[in-house]
């Protein structure tokens, strides 16, 4: 087939080369210039584990292009994805939806014959119709159908994710849509993967009610671990315990930091909004957001509890500042609650990130990214392991620290507290 994914984000460019890759056509089309001509000479914009294999690949095949020319893509494309970002808005909680309409006003001036547009983004319940009316509004109805086919992949596992999903969601009444989704679909309904077709506000509230359980599965783990800690009880015993109850499930069960990223924070904070406006209560989803707050004080508390509340001058080591492992997301990440508060209050900070440098603390006094392990964990009185990454699992600390008394806080449990206390180390996980 032949498509066109609009925005070359986590998004659109991973769909695009996983698309590609199956055997379509694939243009990607971004308005940014220098992420399409870095694209071009096979530099990939973000970190995402075997995207650059898959991109050169597919690049090099002439089945994956890249360009700024909308009429050109679109012209080209039979199904067009609409791959864009949903901030949340600077003065409110909703979603920020101008980027979606903006597309929908710039693709309706080339529309000539029949083309299907799928929002890929996340969009609140209803967006769908509005992006109707928008191109309706220049455009013949016969020549365009809008569908809503929600992504549910992972930064990390983005493309496992896209070739093995659980689900398939489109939403879409009309049959020649549908059909023509569903063969796009066809070699991964194939290997295994569930395929739903719903009303196209059906897919697109499917998305959010997702992301919002799933944020609430991280929130209750969270708070159980709070009462772990105060009753001596490990955690990952009650993490184990319920996962293997087949109505719970394992995934999404770790306590660890606030859950942040691009999704949850602001997919949480837009549900709400669109519950105002049609006024309804959802008032689990409030407490959950409520909840994460809480957990980003909490553990900047347990810090400076473990600092003696004398944070001034002390070295402070975080190792991993994404909002997760193997990815470069910074967004929403609790490092960038944690990291300025400790600066504010004097810690020197050193961090060390597998995907380097951010530029989110580069005016940050009293911080700075060490380029290796061992230079950010040197002189550190607190190492803080705030993502999961593997190259942190087994650091021999007593080799790399120069301090007596340092304290390891483990906020992701990926450390053995035995060993750490066989190795005489100071060391706090969560829950445990
Ligand atoms: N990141 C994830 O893990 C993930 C997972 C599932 C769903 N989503 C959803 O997918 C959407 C995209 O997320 P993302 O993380 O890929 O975003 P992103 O910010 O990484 O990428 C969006 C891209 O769209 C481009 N863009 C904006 N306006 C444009 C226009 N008018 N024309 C062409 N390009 C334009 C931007 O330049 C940017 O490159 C969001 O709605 C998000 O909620 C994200």
């Amino acid at each position: 087939m032949k498509l066109c994914m609009i925005g070359v984000g986590y998004v659109g460019l991973v769909s695009g080369a996983c698309f590609s890759d199956l055997g379509n056509d694939v243009i990607c089309l971004d308005k940014d210039n220098e992420k399409i001509s870095k694209l071009k000479k096979g530099i990939i914009p973000i970190y995402e584990p075997g995207l650059e294999e898959l991109v050169k690949k597919n690049y090099k095949s002439g089945r994956l292009k890249f360009t700024s020319d909308l009429k050109y893509a679109v012209s080209k494309s039979n199904v067009i994805f609409i791959c864009v970002g949903t901030p949340t808005k600077k003065k409110s909680n909703a979603a920020d939806l101008s980027q979606v309409y903006n597309v929908s006003k710039e693709i309706r001036k080339y529309i000539k014959k029949f083309k299907i547009i799928v929002t890929k983004s996340t969009v609140p319940v209803t967006t769908g119709d509005a992006v109707q009316n928008i191109i309706s509004k220049k455009i013949k109805k016969k020549l365009f159908s809008i569908a809503s086919n929600p992504e549910f992949l992972r930064e990390g596992e983005a493309i496992r994710d896209f070739n093995y999903p659980d689900r398939i969601v489109i939403g879409s009444s009309d049959k020649r849509t549908n059909k023509i989704l569903k063969l796009l679909y066809s070699p991964l309904i194939s290997k295994g993967a569930k395929y739903i077709n719903t009303s196209r506000r059906g897919a697109e509230l499917i998305k959010y009610a997702s992301n919002a359980f799933l944020a609430t599965k991280i929130s209750f783990i969270n708070e159980i671990a709070n009462l772990c800690e105060k009753t001596s009880v490990n955690i990952e015993d009650i993490s184990i315990g319920m996962g293997l109850d087949k109505r719970i499930g394992s995934r999404f069960l770790r306590a660890g930091p606030a859950y942040g990223g691009s999704c949850f924070p602001k997919d949480t904070r837009a549900i709400i909004e669109t519950s105002k406006k049609f006024n309804t209560d959802l008032s689990i989803i409030k407490s959950v957001i409520k909840s994460n707050k809480n957990r980003s004080k909490l553990l900047l508390s347990r810090i400076s509890q473990l600092l003696k509340n004398k944070i001034k001058n002390k070295n402070v080591c975080f190792l991993g500042v994404t909002f997760k492992a193997n990815t470069d997301d910074m967004r929403e990440s609790s490092s960038l609650n944690m990291i300025p508060y400790l600066a504010k209050k004097g810690a020197k900070i050193k961090y060390y990130d597998p995907t380097g440098f951010k530029k989110e603390f580069k005016n940050i006094k009293n911080v700075s990214n060490s380029s290796d392990i061992k230079t950010a964990c040197k002189d550190s009185d607190l190492i803080i392991i705030h993502t999961e990454w593997n190259d942190f699992k087994s650091l021999n600390f007593k080799n790399i620290v120069n301090r007596k008394n340092f304290i390891v806080y483990d906020m992701r449990n990926i450390l053995s507290s035995e060993k750490m206390k066989k190795d005489n180390i100071k060391y706090f996980g969560i829950g445990r």
